[in-house]
């Protein structure tokens, strides 16, 4: 199962959320928007939503948000947050590997999309990050770009490849689990674990690729620091630019 579906997991993960990565939203939506080239009247997809933290900034800026993300909790809170602060957001439940099931009759293309904070996409095994790729790389206007922010492999690599119980170097992969007892005492036994694969930029570069997209840039990112810093092998996580090329182009 998913850990996000559990209300206890994701109550736990918001409060981590909201207290290391809240507080750079606002410079990270800046830096969004003149990524991604919108204005007042644009429409951006938000892939992994959360509680809302990129989707009402935009909002705020007159920016047309709908978010998508798997967790019931999460999206609680992100229309509790956009009541709040006056702001209308579409919100959608469900599991972005079947984007096209609550997308599906919308004939607007998308004028921007963003993945930010390991929400999905990157999490999801190649094959299936593949897939969601090319449906974002459907939903998009030609021209338009996708902003994800997600694990950097070269950091794994260097870092773990001598714990190959949590980090498998021949896949790529992160086995993702917590300790036995913890799941009997906070989550009432419910057992969630997860394979997470991790990707070496020019591995995510090649995906970006097959999915039909074009201009693939790879930089670095930390909280509240979204800059176009050149990234660092021992960087936590990395930015992934790509944009829809018009046909023949
Ligand atoms: C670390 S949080 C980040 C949320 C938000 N993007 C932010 O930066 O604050 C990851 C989010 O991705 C969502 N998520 C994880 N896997 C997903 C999937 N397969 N489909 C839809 N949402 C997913 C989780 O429910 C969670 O809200």
């Amino acid at each position: 199962m998913n850990p996000w579906k559990n209300e206890r997991f994701a109550s736990e993960s918001l409060e981590a959320i909201d207290r290391q990565f809240l507080p750079g939203t606002e410079k990270e939506v800046e830096f969004i928007i003149k990524e991604l080239g919108i204005s007042i009247g644009s429409s951006v997809l938000d892939i992994g939503c959360g509680a809302g933290r990129h989707s009402i900034e935009l909002a705020k800026s007159g920016i047309a948000v709908t978010g998508v993300d798997i967790s019931p909790k999460m999206l609680a809170e992100a229309r509790h947050r956009a009541e709040e602060n006056n702001i209308k957001l579409t919100l959608l439940e469900g599991d972005i590997l079947r984007l096209s099931e609550f997308l599906n009759g919308r004939v607007e293309a998308f004028d921007g999309a963003i993945c930010i904070c390991e929400s999905g996409l990157g999490t999801l095994g190649w094959q299936k990050d593949l897939s969601v790729l090319k449906a974002i790389h459907g939903y998009l206007a030609f021209g338009a770009k996708l902003i994800l922010t997600t694990y950097n492999g070269l950091k794994k690599y260097r870092g773990e490849m001598i714990k190959a119980k949590s980090f498998d170097y021949l896949q790529g992969s992160v086995h993702w689990r917590l300790p036995d007892d913890w799941y009997e005492e906070h989550y009432n036994g419910e057992r969630f674990k997860d394979i997470q694969r991790v990707y070496i930029p020019s591995e995510i570069t090649m995906l970006c690729e097959i999915a039909g997209f074009g201009d693939i840039e790879i930089c670095g990112c930390r909280p509240g620091e979204f800059n176009r810093q050149p990234l660092e092998p021992d960087d936590i996580e990395m930015m992934v630019l790509c944009r829809k090329k018009r046909a023949g182009k």
